[in-house]
C-alpha cells in the first residue's frame, strides 16, 4: 500500500485555510492509503511559544484532526516529539542540506523579515519536514500551495543523500487540491489566510461560533462592482469568497457564478457564511465530546508507537547508509 505524510503546526487553533488546504484531504485519503498524520509541535518551536499555549494546542489538534473524520483505525496520529527519530534524521538531513537552498525558502524569508533574532532552526527547518516525509518513505504528501517549495527541497535531499550514500529514501510526490489549495486572508484577499494573522477577522478559525462566521464573512474584502465572478487578478477577494464557498459546498465554481448572477454581495457573503457554518458545526461538536476524553491520550499513545516502529526502521538504515555508529565485533 502507497504511503502518506502530512503535518501540521500546533501554533495556534486552525484556520478554514488548513481544513480545506490539508485535513479535507487527509479525510479523503485515508481510505486509500497508509497514512500518518503529525502534529508538528517541534516545527512551531522554531518561533517563540508560551509553553502553556502549546500543550494546549498540541492537544486542541489532535481533537481536530479527529473532529475532522481522522480515523485512528486507518491512519496513524501522532505528536513529532514523542517519536524522536524525527530529529535525529533531521539533523543528518542537515549535513547535506546547504544553507544557500535554506536561505532560499520564502517562509524563511517571510517569517524572519524584519525580525532582529532568528534562531537558527527556523533556517534549518526544511531538514527536519524532510526528515517527516521521508522516516514513512512517504509516496505522497497532501499540503495547501504554501508547501510546494518545502516539498520541492524534500524531493532534492531525497536524492541527494541515496546518490551519495545508498538508496534508502522513497521520493515523495506532492498532492495539492483542485480547489482550496490557497485560501486568502478575508482582509487582505492577496495574502494567504494564516493563523497567526494579527488581525483575527482576516481569519476563520475552524473553532469560531456561526456568529462570529457571519460577521467576518460580512467584513470580508470585496470591491464595488457587485458581481460575482471568479478573476483572481481584478477581484480577488470574491475569488477567494468563491473557492471558499465552492471548497465548502462541493458546488462548481461556474455554477455559483450563474447562482449569483444579478443578485449583490449581501446575499452571496450570508450564503458562503452558511456554508462555512454548516462544515464547521459538526466539527465543533466532535470537537467538544473529545477535548477533554481520555480517548485522545490512548490514540496519541498508539499513534506514537506505531509511527516510532516506522520511522526506526528507515532510520536505522539511513545511519548505517552515513557509516554513523557502530558495527559490534562478534564476541569470541
Ligand atoms: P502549517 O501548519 O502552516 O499548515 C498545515 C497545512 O495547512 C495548509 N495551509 C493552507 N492551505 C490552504 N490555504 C491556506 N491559507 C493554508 N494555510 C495553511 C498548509 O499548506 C499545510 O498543508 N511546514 C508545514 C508543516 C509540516 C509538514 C511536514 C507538512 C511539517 N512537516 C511534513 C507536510 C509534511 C506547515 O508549516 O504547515
Amino acid at each position: 500500500m502507497e504511503k502518506i505524510f502530512s503535518g501540521i503546526q500546533p501554533s495556534g487553533t486552525l484556520t478554514l485555510g488548513n481544513y480545506l488546504g490539508a485535513i479535507k484531504q487527509f479525510v479523503e485519503l485515508q481510505d486509500e492509503y497508509e497514512c500518518y498524520f503529525c502534529i508538528v509541535d517541534e516545527h512551531a518551536i522554531t518561533v517563540p511559544q508560551d509553553r502553556l499555549k502549546l500543550r494546549n494546542n498540541i492537544r486542541s489538534l489532535a481533537a481536530l484532526y479527529l473532529a475532522s473524520g481522522i480515523d485512528p483505525e486507518k491512519a496513524t496520529l501522532f505528536i513529532q516529539s514523542e517519536v524522536p527519530a524525527h530529529t535525529q534524521l533531521g539533523w543528518m538531513l542537515q549535513s547535506i542540506n546547504y544553507v544557500g537552498e535554506l536561505e532560499r525558502m520564502t517562509q524563511y524569508k517571510d517569517k524572519s523579515k524584519g525580525k532582529e533574532a532568528v534562531s537558527s532552526a527556523l533556517l534549518t527547518y526544511p531538514s527536519l519536514m524532510a526528515a517527516d516525509i521521508l522516516l514513512y518513505q512517504s509516496n505522497i504528501v497532501p499540503v495547501g500551495d504554501d508547501q510546494k517549495q518545502h516539498i520541492e527541497l524534500t524531493r532534492d535531499l531525497a536524492q541527494r543523500f541515496n546518490n551519495r550514500y545508498n538508496d534508502i529514501f522513497t521520493i515523495p510526490q506532492i498532492r495539492i487540491p483542485k480547489v482550496g489549495a490557497r485560501i486568502m486572508s478575508l482582509q487582505d484577499p492577496t495574502k494567504k489566510m494564516s493563523k497567526s494573522d494579527e488581525n483575527v477577522k482576516a481569519f476563520i478559525s475552524m473553532l469560531d461560533e456561526p456568529n462570529r462566521i457571519e460577521k467576518k464573512m460580512k467584513s470580508a474584502v470585496t470591491d464595488s462592482e457587485g458581481i460575482v465572478k471568479y478573476d483572481k487578478e481584478n477581484k480577488p477577494g470574491i475569488s477567494n469568497l468563491l473557492n471558499i464557498y465552492s471548497s465548502c459546498s462541493g458546488e462548481s465554481i461556474e455554477s455559483l457564478e450563474m447562482k449569483y448572477e444579478g443578485k449583490g454581495y449581501g446575499e452571496f457573503k450570508q450564503d458562503v457564511a452558511n456554508a462555512v457554518i454548516s462544515l464547521l458545526q459538526p466539527i465543533q461538536e466532535k470537537y467538544a465530546e473529545l477535548i477533554d476524553s481520555d480517548v485522545l491520550d490512548d490514540i496519541l499513545d498508539q499513534g506514537a508507537d506505531k509511527a516510532s516502529f516506522q520511522a526506526n526502521k528507515t532510520l536505522r538504515k539511513a545511519k548505517k547508509a552515513m557509516g554513523l555508529g557502530r558495527v559490534k565485533k562478534k564476541k569470541k
